[in-house]
């Protein structure tokens, strides 16, 4: 089965620095081969730049939030409604960072996730090891199925510091209790070194650091299959 490769760019780049990405990612672009899904989840206001190219260069385009609500009075919040034509596939869901920094709820979460999957957007939910149950059991049940879930622990992410494998694979059979049999991403500080480790055991990886530079990130790709 395909790997799933999802790059994170979180508050990071301008118009300028996304077009300079896209530019340096088309040179490796031939180099790859046809075994892995890649996907780029820019800021929203970087989605129109880079979603134009995502065809042309082989990814699909993500967001890293979505509104928990329909569209209406919710200043500030992107919703479901504000994203037709734009071609979103993914979305990054309950990340621990919008969990820690915005108060983001298993509820919040489990809305967004509903909104996701009305929308044809499949929900990357981000769960931590302490929390699996208790994250699975706040979602609905026939939407579990659904999501990719995501093993991110919070001591790797952006720290260089990425887990054990043999910890990522036993957390990814807690995963497979509480949500069935979905696809499982490992991440935190995942880079073109050691992305394989990751993929021998699960189904693909959500890249933060490593994937603001466009050499390194194809060479990551490169290295996942
Ligand atoms: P990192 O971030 O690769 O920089 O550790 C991963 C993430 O938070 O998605």
């Amino acid at each position: 089965m395909k790997k799933l490769i999802v790059g994170n760019w979180k508050s990071n780049k301008t118009i300028e620095s996304s077009r300079s990405w896209l530019e340096s990612f088309s040179q490796h672009v031939s180099e790859f081969e046809d075994n892995a899904e890649i996907v780029i989840a820019p800021p929203f206001p970087l989605l129109s730049l880079v979603g134009g190219q995502a065809a042309g260069l082989g990814f699909k385009l993500g967001i890293q939030d979505l509104s928990q609500f329909d569209a209406g009075s919710y200043t500030g919040a992107v919703s479901i409604h504000n994203l037709q034509d734009l071609g979103v596939s993914y979305a990054i869901l309950g990340h621990s960072e919008r969990r820690r920094y915005f108060r983001e709820t298993d509820h919040d979460v489990a809305g967004k996730v509903a909104q996701a999957i009305s929308a044809g957007i499949v929900p990357l939910v981000c769960i931590d090891e302490s929390y699996i149950s208790s994250q699975a059991a706040a979602i609905e049940d026939d939407h579990l199925s659904q999501c990719v879930v995501v093993y991110e622990p919070l001591a790797a992410i952006g720290t260089g510091d990425n887990a054990d494998v043999g910890n990522v694979k036993e957390v990814a059979e807690k995963i497979r209790l509480a949500f069935g049999d979905v696809k499982i991403l490992y991440g935190g500080s995942t880079n073109s070194q050691n992305v394989g480790e990751y993929t021998l055991v699960v189904d693909g990886v959500l890249v933060g650091t490593a994937s603001l530079d466009a050499k390194e990130f194809a060479k990551l790709v490169i290295n996942a299959v």
